[in-house]
């Protein structure tokens, strides 16, 4: 039965959905790339199916790209499959994968009128032509937006890139002296785009799991033991807040010259 008593009914409402005031930061990063973590563990705390977490995990980006807008991030990254979850059960993969098709369908429109690029990070070939068609189609109708850009990683892993990368450039008769740092960097998946310099990983776990291992040498980590599903704009913004309160040196000292050596930093 519902509760009436009003003690009672505050213990089940939900937490306030209305959206802070967006606070003073003391440096916004131009590229916040995230590891949405914790959908199974949402699910399994109240009872559902791993597939209702990712459902839930869904339905927590948009408020998440909205808030980074505004905040004037430029690029966002996000993590909705890597190329270790093929091991998952059959019937997960395939839920994560009509997900992404379902994101697509319900908010293309609105991300293409609000001025959001989207792009797709990873190899799409593997992929089900259902979701990889949906994808292209998405890239081609957002391509000339500017206000941010969405990186869907799907089917990316940090390491695949990498070989991929050594790979073409061997093809391509590279010679070894050849091989540079901007080398490498020039035929990963990010190609044109400035590194990250926030990673979040929600979920409480603190490793980086094979994301972006190379592009996030010089990022700053922000680890949270709030399941993904829950992350919303005053979470995001209490990670903004940390980021401004980090020091950025990239291996040099302070001696103001620093942020001129953010590596790779060209990109939107
Ligand atoms: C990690 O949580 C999450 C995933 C592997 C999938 C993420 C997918 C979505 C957020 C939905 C679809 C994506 C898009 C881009 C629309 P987990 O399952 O490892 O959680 P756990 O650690 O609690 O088990």
């Amino acid at each position: 039965m519902f509760p009436t008593d009003p003690e009672e009914i505050n213990l089940v409402v939900e937490p306030t959905l209305t959206v802070p005031p967006l606070p003073h930061l003391r440096a916004i990063p131009r590229h916040v790339a995230i590891t949405m973590d914790g959908n199974g563990r949402w699910a399994e705390s109240r009872g559902l199916s791993r597939v209702e977490g990712h459902r839930a995990g869904a339905d927590a980006i948009r408020p998440v790209v909205e808030r980074l807008a505004e905040h004037g991030v430029s690029v966002l990254t996000l993590w909705g499959f890597s190329t270790e979850n093929w091991g998952r059960p059959r019937d997960e993969v395939q839920a994560i994968f009509r997900l992404g098709r379902d994101f697509i369908d319900q908010h293309l429109e609105e991300l293409d009128e609000t001025g959001i690029q989207l792009r797709h990070l990873g190899n799409l070939e593997r992929l089900p032509v259902w979701l990889r068609r949906r994808v292209e189609k998405a890239i081609e109708r957002t391509k000339n937006n500017s206000k941010l850009m969405l990186n869907l990683a799907f089917n990316y892993g940090g390491r695949a890139d990498i070989v991929e990368a050594v790979q073409d450039l061997i093809r391509e008769g590279v010679n070894a002296d050849d091989v540079t740092e901007e080398s490498i960097s020039s035929r990963l998946a990010t190609e044109g785009l400035r590194e990250p310099d926030l990673l979040i990983r929600t979920g409480g776990e603190v490793r980086v799991s094979n994301f972006l291992v190379w592009q996030a040498a010089y990022a700053e980590y922000y680890f949270t033991k709030t399941l993904w599903p829950d992350f919303n704009a005053h979470a995001i913004d209490a990670a903004l807040i940390d980021f401004g309160h980090r020091q950025r040196r990239f291996g040099l000292v302070d001696n103001g010259d620093a942020k001129e050596h953010f590596p790779n930093s060209s990109g939107p």
